[in-house]
């Protein structure tokens, strides 16, 4: 009788002690799940500001200011760099319309012999590279902007 007493005994430790380790794993688990997202798109956001400073930021400025009177057609006819901020319209353009504008250049995305010194960038920057400079262009937009184009982008 006591010897199974003494059984019970540890079999009731033994679960309390898996259970414990479990919780423990899944929380853990839990907390890499929730956090790392936000770690990764911050190292995003700065390989996106490199690319930005190097490729970018001759014709958009470098504090994404775009060009003096970026609405009034050049002498070529055609348009200024604008700007990447509020100010500009970028924010008003979903997800896949940016990237293809930025990997194919704004003529190729515009057709019909459209004029336009927005160079594509296929060759030069990977598709991780393009949707990292995206995402640094976005994390400069105030709140209200971000959401717009949050929401211009999802699936209709
Ligand atoms: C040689 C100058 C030049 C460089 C370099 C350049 N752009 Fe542009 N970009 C322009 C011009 C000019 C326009 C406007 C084109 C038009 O509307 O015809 C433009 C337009 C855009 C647009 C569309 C904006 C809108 O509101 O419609 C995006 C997005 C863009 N550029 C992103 C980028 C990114 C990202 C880079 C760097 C990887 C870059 N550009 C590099 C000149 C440049």
């Amino acid at each position: 009788m006591q010897l199974m007493r003494n059984e019970l005994r540890n079999i009731l430790w033994l679960g309390l002690l898996l259970g414990g380790l479990i919780l423990a794993i899944l929380v853990g688990w839990h907390q890499v799940r929730t956090v790392s997202p936000a770690a990764a798109s911050a190292e995003v956001i700065e390989q996106g500001r490199q690319v930005y400073a190097d490729q970018c930021a001759s014709c958009h400025g470098a504090q994404l200011e775009g060009q003096p009177d970026w609405k009034t057609p050049l002498p070529s006819g055609r348009l200024p760099a604008p700007p990447h901020d509020a100010g500009g319209h970028t924010w008003h353009h979903p997800d896949d319309i940016l990237f293809r504008i930025v990997r194919e250049g704004t003529a190729a995305i515009v057709g019909g012999g459209y004029e336009s010194d927005m160079p594509g960038f296929a060759d030069l920057l990977s598709d991780a590279e393009i949707r990292a400079v995206l995402a640094y262009i976005k994390s400069t937009w105030p709140e209200r902007e971000r959401t717009y184009q949050e929401n211009v982008s999802q699936p209709h």
